[in-house]
């Protein structure tokens, strides 16, 4: 057990996973977060809105000599995400990092003229909306301890149309961006530091329900074309995402805030 994070306690939101193939571990980027953080001294308070997910989370952590609570919300919705940060306060007494994993991607791969907008609301309540929620239920404890980390997930995407068809999540990762510095002015001086990640192509279980339709569901076909668009020539792992957020949560990265990392294997160095 590292020490990084020792004593310290973090909420991680989507920190369930979803299923993914067979060859692959059921580990997408925020049960590999919680799972890291956890190996660095943190408590844990894994939240999903699929509770047996996150109860795996749980069990995981626990094998390796962890700690950590479940708590089951859905972040679109402002009750569910101030009991969270409640729960978080009954079980450990503070909230040092909230870390902003959950996103989703819309219904219907499609252009503008095709999209509905129930679509847009729900991927805009969740990915956007959600921060809000979740950002607002746990900074009054942040400003009391005078000290916190929020880690917001957004995606390459915010910055390079990588797939067109989905628009409605690159334009809620480009405002999550922008919303990762409004937090991060705010709140500086008040000993709260907040930063953004921009993950690449990770493999990891969602893109194998989210992104597959774009390739006729063949799996070998978006594997092979996942792996040669980035420069590197082959996706990221969850892990990847789990290890750069340790950094930005931890002291070592105690004087930068407002900054947002990408970790793509070189991704935008095309053109980003
Ligand atoms: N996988 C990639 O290639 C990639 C690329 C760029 C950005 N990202 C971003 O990384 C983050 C997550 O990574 P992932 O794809 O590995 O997923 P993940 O495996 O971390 O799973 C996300 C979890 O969120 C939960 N969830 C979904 N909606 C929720 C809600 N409304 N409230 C609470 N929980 C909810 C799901 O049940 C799931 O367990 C997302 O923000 C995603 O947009 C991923």
């Amino acid at each position: 057990m590292g020490s990084r994070l020792k004593g310290k306690v973090a909420i991680v939101t989507g920190a369930g996973s979803v299923p993914g193939p067979q060859d692959r571990p059921p580990i997408g980027n925020g049960r590999a977060t919680a799972i890291v953080f956890a190996r660095e001294g943190a408590s844990i308070l894994a939240v999903d809105n699929r509770l047996d997910s996150a109860l795996e989370t749980k069990q995981m952590v626990e094998a390796e000599g962890g700690t950590c609570s479940i708590f089951q919300a859905d972040i679109s919705r402002p009750k569910d995400c101030n009991a969270m940060a409640e729960e978080c306060l009954k079980i450990y007494g503070r909230i040092d990092t909230l870390h902003n994993n959950v996103g989703i991607g819309p219904r219907k791969a499609c252009g503008i003229l095709e999209a509905d907008e129930e679509d847009w609301d729900r991927v805009m309540n969740v990915n956007l909306k959600g921060l809000f929620h979740t950002c607002r239920a746990v900074l009054p404890q942040m400003v009391k301890q005078g000290s916190g980390t929020i880690l917001n997930i957004s995606s390459v995407g915010a910055v390079l149309h990588a797939y067109p068809k989905l628009f409605i999540y690159t334009i809620s990762k480009a405002a999550i961006n922008t919303f990762t510095k409004c937090l991060a002015a705010e709140f500086a001086s008040l000993g709260i530091r907040v930063n953004c990640i921009m993950p690449g192509m990770i493999d990891s279980p969602p893109i194998y329900k989210e992104i597959l339709p774009l390739y006729g569901g063949d799996i070998e076909k978006m594997r092979k074309d996942r792996n040669e668009r980035v420069p590197m020539k082959h996706m990221g792992e969850p892990w990847d995402i789990a290890t750069a957020s340790l950094f930005l949560v931890s002291e070592e990265a105690k004087y930068i805030t407002g900054q947002i990392l990408a970790v793509d294997g070189g991704l935008l160095l095309q053109g980003g």
